[in-house]
């Protein structure tokens, strides 16, 4: 098997690949391998017995012949016992003389002899392996003690094949038993590793899988066993390895919605304070009696400020606190805004605020206003770097479609950068100008998706800018079961 098994969860290794596999082919493969070993002792010890319960048949027929009368037999009596004791020639030897008393009719060339009076056990070994290698039908001599104790040494000849035919056959039977034993024995050595070893780590794998998906997620987090081995160690060591970097992950995203708060108070108390001291400047002139004017506006530009940083320590978080909803006098926030606005802007660039006097918005008026200081500074920003071939124009109008208030914010800069469009409203990835974070816009569009509503780049190309404001009327809920409630209570 190449490829991984389809059927197997993805990141599981195919059965073979696995633990499971490797085991059992393992278990399989030693079990043979003892089966092996002991099986080149067994064979070479049947082919002694067996050769030994051939001498100890010939000797009973040589001790029956001997005892005939006048030791004479007649040739098929002869033939008749040599037959029975499956040998071809016995002789037996008493002292110092050897005595042939058993011979066949016919004569036999011997192929091979053997003593096995003395045996070691390779030569045992590799003796019985040379019989069933044997192509050819060997005679063959074999030398032992008579068993008996009918002489000293007693020597028979017979043809090899009735014992290579006994030995396949046993060889054959020890293979069936040992493949019978193998798959048993690897069947149960399987079972036992798979219970106490291959499942914890399957269940350890899986989980690592699936908390490495989610590492925040806490439910995630393994459920250690109450194992005292290895695996428990490990179960144990990964829930605690696991817990940690869950507690980290959350404290980094933590820390980061607190940077990014952070970067936003730090930015639009920029624009705020940058006001404020541009009107400071002027109040430094204290005969003048333009003091009176700016005063009032240095306090609200503070004050504003002081309520801004108050309301985002208070909710300590990314978000911005939900929108506190009033019917506003849009062109009183426009005039505010472009009042301001206008210290910083330079003179070439005038601003218009051609709101209809009565057009009212449902807006918080605090977010508005920030909403509006960012798309004029933005203009303002990008038609001061156009140069000073043009004159500068910003304009901010507006109308009702229905219950939405549309206000709209148009230069005639140089248009928006090709590059940023696509990410305008995603926070520190549009800043194209030297001093931009990058942030203006995502704001101003958090701020105004928090009223229902959205900022649309309108248009944009060398003639300028123009964005739009959507401002839905918030939904006033009608209570209509609210007599008859009264009238319940
Ligand atoms: N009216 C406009 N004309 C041309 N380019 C604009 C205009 N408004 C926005 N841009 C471009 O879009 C970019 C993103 O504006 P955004 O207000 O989000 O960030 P910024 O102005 O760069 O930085 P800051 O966070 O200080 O406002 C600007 O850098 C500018 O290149
Ligand atoms: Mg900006």
């Amino acid at each position: 098997m190449t490829g991984r098994n389809d059927l197997s969860q993805p990141g599981e290794p195919g059965f073979l690949r696995g633990l499971s596999g490797k085991v059992l082919v393992m278990t399989i493969l030693f079990v043979m391998l003892g089966e092996i070993l002991i099986f080149l002792p067994s064979i070479a010890s049947f082919r002694i017995q067996w050769l030994k319960g051939r001498i100890a048949q010939a000797e009973i027929a040589a001790l029956a012949a001997e005892a005939a009368p006048d030791s004479i037999l007649s040739p098929d009596l002869r033939t008749e016992i040599l037959k029975g004791a499956g040998v071809l020639v016995v002789s037996l030897t008493r002292g110092e003389t050897r005595k042939l008393m058993l011979r066949s009719e016919t004569d036999h060339m011997i192929d091979a002899s053997y003593d096995l009076r003395e045996v070691s056990w390779p030569t045992a070994v590799a003796d019985a392996f040379a019989v069933m290698l044997e192509p050819r039908d060997r005679v063959i001599g074999v030398t032992d003690k008579p068993p008996n104790m009918s002489g000293d040494m007693i020597e028979v000849a017979l043809f090899e094949k009735p014992l290579r035919e006994a030995m396949i056959r046993f060889g054959l039977n020890i293979l069936l038993l040992s493949v019978v034993l193998s798959v048993i024995v690897a069947g149960l050595v399987y079972l036992a590793l798979n219970i106490v070893l291959i499942r914890p780590m399957k269940r350890l794998t899986r989980n690592m899988m699936t908390f490495a998906q989610d590492p925040e997620d806490r439910s995630r987090i393994i459920v250690p066993s109450n194992r005292k081995d290895e695996i428990g160690i490990a179960e144990r060591e990964l829930h605690d390895m696991q817990s940690d970097l869950a507690a980290m992950l959350q404290q980094k995203s933590r820390l980061a919605a607190l940077g990014l708060a952070v970067a936003k108070v730090s930015h639009d108390l920029r624009n705020m304070l940058s006001s404020a001291h541009v009107i400071s400047d002027r109040l430094a002139m204290a005969q003048d009696p333009t003091v009176k004017r700016f005063a009032p506006k240095l306090i609200i530009s503070l004050d504003r400020a002081i309520s801004f940083l108050t309301a985002t320590l208070k909710f300590g978080r990314a978000d911005e606190p939900p929108p506190m909803r009033e019917r506003l006098l849009l062109n009183d926030v426009a005039e505010e805004v472009i009042d301001t606005a206008v210290l910083q802007a330079s003179t070439r660039i005038v601003l218009f605020n051609h709101v209809p006097p009565g057009l009212e918005v449902d807006a918080d008026r605090e977010h508005l206003n920030r909403v509006l200081t960012n798309l004029l500074r933005n203009a303002i920003q990008a038609v001061e770097q156009q140069g000073d071939e043009q004159d500068g124009r910003v304009t901010i109008s507006a109308w009702r479609e229905g219950a939405v208030a549309m206000i709209e914010v148009r230069d005639n800069g140089p248009g928006i950068p090709e590059r940023v469009r696509p990410k305008l409203f995603e926070a520190f990835q549009s800043a194209a100008k030297p001093g931009g974070v990058g942030l203006g816009l995502a704001i101003a569009a958090e701020l105004i998706r928090a009223h229902g509503g959205e900022i649309r780049l309108h248009a944009t190309g060398p003639e300028g800018t123009a964005f739009h404001v959507v401002v839905p009327d918030a939904v006033v809920e009608l209570r209509p079961g609210r007599r008859g409630a009264r009238n319940r209570a």
